[in-house]
């Protein structure tokens, strides 16, 4: 028999651990996993590298009319996990340091890059049977998702996470850093005039800061089976 295939909408703050519970949840139940983030993240590295974008500062109005000599593509391998291919280039591990951390929630506020990377993302979605994470995907890229997650913790659990991601790939940052970035680009998502990061009236919300990832694995997936067996 055909199973029903649906979109699920995982949103929430940087950090909040929303992406890993997306990639675990698309691969227990065989959709394909989209980090939306990836994409701003990409784009942000191109400008960093052709001088549009430098310490927080972008110019923007080069970096639009640049815009469709960007590509974006996901390669996906055989872990469930995928790798973002810039024009072609694998840039999966540069697009994850702190100099692009600092830089994305800049690009993310020009309303014309948002329009590119929302209509790349509907595309991707035409399908169904798609998990995609980020800040707008319940409310302004797909409304009409059948599963809405927003996902938060606070922001002091959120830097310790990233920190520990960080030493673990042996990145050089300090604790205080980190927790500064996340501060900072929670306001600059929060308060931007084009889809803010904001939760959809029909997300379920989920707070996981006392939760270990299994719990919030198994939380996510006796969602989806509600969700499932409602349909
Ligand atoms: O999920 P992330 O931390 O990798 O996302 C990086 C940045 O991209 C984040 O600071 C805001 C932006 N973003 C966005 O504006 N909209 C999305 N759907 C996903 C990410």
């Amino acid at each position: 028999s055909e199973e029903k295939k649906i979109i699920i909408a995982i949103d929430g703050y940087s950090s909040s651990g929303k992406s890993s519970m997306a990639r675990a949840l698309a691969s227990a139940i065989g959709y394909r996993y989209i980090d939306s983030g990836a994409m701003y993240r990409a784009v942000t590295l191109w400008g960093m590298r052709h001088g549009m974008v430098e310490n927080g500062n972008v110019d923007s109005e080069a970096l639009v009319s640049a815009l469709p000599g960007i590509t974006i593509d996901f390669k996906p391998m055989p872990d469930g996990r995928q790798r973002t291919l810039l024009n072609g280039e694998d840039v999966e591990d540069e697009i994850r340091r702190l100099n692009v951390s600092n830089n994305v929630s800049q690009v993310s506020v020009i309303p014309e890059v948002r329009h590119r990377l929302v209509a790349m993302q509907q595309a991707l979605g035409e399908g169904k049977g798609i998990v995609m994470d980020g800040r707008d995907i319940g409310t302004t890229v797909f409304p009409a998702a059948e599963m809405k997650v927003f996902v938060d913790a606070s922001a002091e659990t959120r830097a310790q996470r990233r920190f520990s991601e960080l030493v673990d790939k042996g990145v050089p940052a300090t604790y205080e850093e980190v927790l500064a970035n996340v501060v900072h680009r929670d306001h600059i998502d929060e308060t931007r005039e084009e889809s803010p990061l904001r939760k959809a009236g029909d997300a379920v919300s989920l707070d996981n800061s006392c939760m270990s990832i299994e719990e919030q694995n198994a939380w996510l997936l006796d969602l989806y089976n509600k969700i499932l067996s409602d349909a």
